[in-house]
């Protein structure tokens, strides 16, 4: 049986490109003991996969060239040598961009129960996008019932959780985004006050008079910038969640900018790095949680999703271009 992956053979020096991927078709290995044979079904497209592409490590290695595109991606075991693991199970892990992929439990971040909450939704709400929303927010923000709490790329997939938390948990959230078209969905479905394109002049004033008081939390997707101002807008013992950095275009020369420490102490900010993968054992909880307000109509996700192994290449510098309504998925359907 054949394998077609997309595969890693240049490396970027930021945002990956179609020229950094190639097609190719590999044989599928036997399974050993313990292993089982996934085929996927949806590919997750992140901007996180761009730091993974990079030559520096971040968090985890780089991806090595010739390598299967490092992605999540729900699957559906089709054959297993594993007696905990059973064929007809769906699973979300570590699958990569790929048709099939021959893995152990070790690549399974969760089980996948449709009862509630549909297919595909298990790589967006009950993903990593659901569960840095969910515990990027509560652990690392701390939101009290009354909160302030800026959001950056709030009509995105973790933005638009996170503004529905925050509105489940009695906070006011605001929105950071590009276009008039998506801060109308951010106010009108997932729970803004309001939201301010960044894209119209003097947005850093509209921002100034939607703080008044300060923001009590500032959940960052993007760094840049939009940081250096927010800054200025925290209340007094204010908590930034640093989730994502999408407005640096290269780590490869250092970023420069406004000196910020005065903010930081005279405001008494803390100042959080928040990677969901140190949170894997409360991902259960937090599915709980996101799977209840789902259930009572209290949260909702949206998708983009294209079709075929063939978009994968432009998918993620289409995030970086805000082209995507809702979590960018590739189905293999
Ligand atoms: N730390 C973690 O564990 C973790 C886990 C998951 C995701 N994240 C981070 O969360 C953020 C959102 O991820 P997502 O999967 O939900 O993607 P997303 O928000 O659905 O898509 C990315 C969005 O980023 C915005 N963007 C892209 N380039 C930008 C720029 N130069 N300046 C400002 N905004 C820019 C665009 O929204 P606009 O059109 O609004 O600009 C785009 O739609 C990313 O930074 C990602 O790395 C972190």
């Amino acid at each position: 049986m054949r394998n077609r992956r997309v595969t890693l053979i240049n490396r970027p020096t930021d945002i990956p490109l179609p020229e950094h991927f190639s097609l190719d078709e590999v044989e599928i290995p036997a399974l050993a003991d313990g292993e089982f044979l996934v085929r996927n079904l949806f590919l997750s497209v992140d901007p996180a996969q761009r730091g993974w592409a990079l030559a520096e490590s971040n968090y985890s290695n780089p991806v090595p060239l010739g390598a299967a595109m490092r992605a999540l991606a729900i699957g559906e075991v089709i054959a297993s040598l594993d007696p905990e693991v059973n064929v007809g199970e769906r699973l979300y892990g570590w699958f990569d961009w790929q048709e099939f992929c021959v893995c152990g439990r070790d690549k399974v971040l969760r089980y996948i129960d449709t009862s509630v909450v549909p297919l595909s939704g298990h790589a967006s709400l009950l993903g990593i996008n659901g569960m840095a929303a969910y515990l990027g927010l509560v652990q690392s923000g701390r939101p009290q019932e009354g909160d302030a709490i800026l959001v950056s790329t709030a009509a995105g997939s973790v933005g638009s959780f996170v503004g529905q938390i925050a509105r489940n948990l009695g906070c006011h959230p605001y929105g950071l985004t590009s276009t008039a078209e998506k801060v109308k969905v951010c106010t009108e479905r997932y729970g803004y006050e309001c939201a301010i394109p960044y894209s119209d002049q003097g947005w850093t004033l509209k921002l100034a008079n939607v703080a008044q008081k300060g923001f009590n939390v500032f959940f960052d997707n993007v760094g840049g910038r939009f940081l250096d101002t927010a800054l200025r807008q925290m209340a007094v013992g204010g908590r930034i969640v640093q989730c994502g950095t999408a407005s640096v275009s290269s780590w490869a020369n250092e970023p420069s900018g406004p000196r910020n420490e005065r903010e930081i102490l005279v405001r008494r900010l803390n100042w959080a790095g928040f990677v969901v993968f140190d949170h894997i054992a409360q991902f259960d909880h937090a599915a709980k949680v996101l799977t209840r307000w789902f259930a009572q109509g209290k949260i909702v996700y949206d998708e983009d999703i294209c079709y075929g192994l063939e978009d994968a290449p432009s998918a993620i510098s289409g995030l970086y271009a805000g082209s995507n309504n809702g979590k960018k998925l590739i189905s293999l359907q």
